[in-house]
């Protein structure tokens, strides 16, 4: 099969305005439980999520991170401050966010504004991380040239032998976490002839306005 010969039909479900709830996050959480629910493929993530992030001269980049909760209604991810997104947030607070859940042909997509999280948040979540991942955040100068793969092994093993048997491995300055507070969610199902259903819930002052879009 050629790669414009690659169709599939969606016909899984549908939404309408009755399905969803009065506020994103409760339709947010609802689909989120759908997503994770024991019929799942298990390779499946569906906390990873697509974030494009722009500098002020207009260049966008994108990529997967994972969703590690929602607090005081901002969706939070965790990373590296000096990377390239962490350059281009701090030039720029306009982000989106965009999670793909292919077994039930959905899609929730997420505009927003993004501010760092608190220094305890970000050193509380890096302390539950395991012992390998907090290690690497600390070899890793996210985004950087690095010569070849064999200088970050090696930083990694002296670190691993500096603090070996202890468990007070740091968090760096320049890693934590970004909360993206939403000022648009939309709700997307896939339909057949693809006449999908799109539901965006669109912030107005203290509320939010619900509106159907064309697929
Ligand atoms: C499934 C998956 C999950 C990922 N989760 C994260 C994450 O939570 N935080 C992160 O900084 N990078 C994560 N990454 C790596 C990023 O996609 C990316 O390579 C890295 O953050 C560097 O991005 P940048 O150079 O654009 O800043 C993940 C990648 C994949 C494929």
């Amino acid at each position: 099969m050629t790669i414009d010969q690659m169709r599939l039909s969606y016909t899984l479900a549908g939404l309408s305005e009755a399905d969803l709830a009065a506020d994103p996050f409760t339709q947010f959480l609802r689909w989120f439980a759908d997503a994770g629910a024991d019929d799942k493929p298990e390779w499946l993530e569906i906390n990873a999520m697509t974030l494009a992030t722009s500098d002020p001269s207009g260049r966008v980049t994108s990529r997967i991170v994972l969703l590690k909760g929602i607090e005081a209604e901002r969706f939070v991810f965790f990373t590296n401050y000096l990377s390239e997104k962490g350059r281009q947030m701090e030039a720029n607070p306009q982000v989106s966010l965009c999670f793909l859940w292919p077994h039930l042909q959905r899609q929730v997509r997420i505009v927003g504004t993004v501010t760092k999280t608190s220094r305890e948040a970000s050193v509380s979540y890096f302390a539950s991380r395991p012992r390998g991942s907090r290690l690497s955040a600390n070899v890793s100068s996210q985004s950087d040239v690095v010569p070849d793969r064999a200088v970050l092994e090696r930083s990694l093993a002296d670190w691993d032998t500096r603090y070996e048997g202890r468990d007070d491995i740091p968090c760096p300055e320049h890693w934590g976490g970004y909360a993206v507070d939403p000022s648009e969610i939309e709700f997307w199902q896939g339909r057949e002839s693809r006449l999908h259903d799109r539901m965006v819930y669109r912030r107005a002052a203290s509320t939010w306005n619900l509106v159907r879009l064309a697929p």
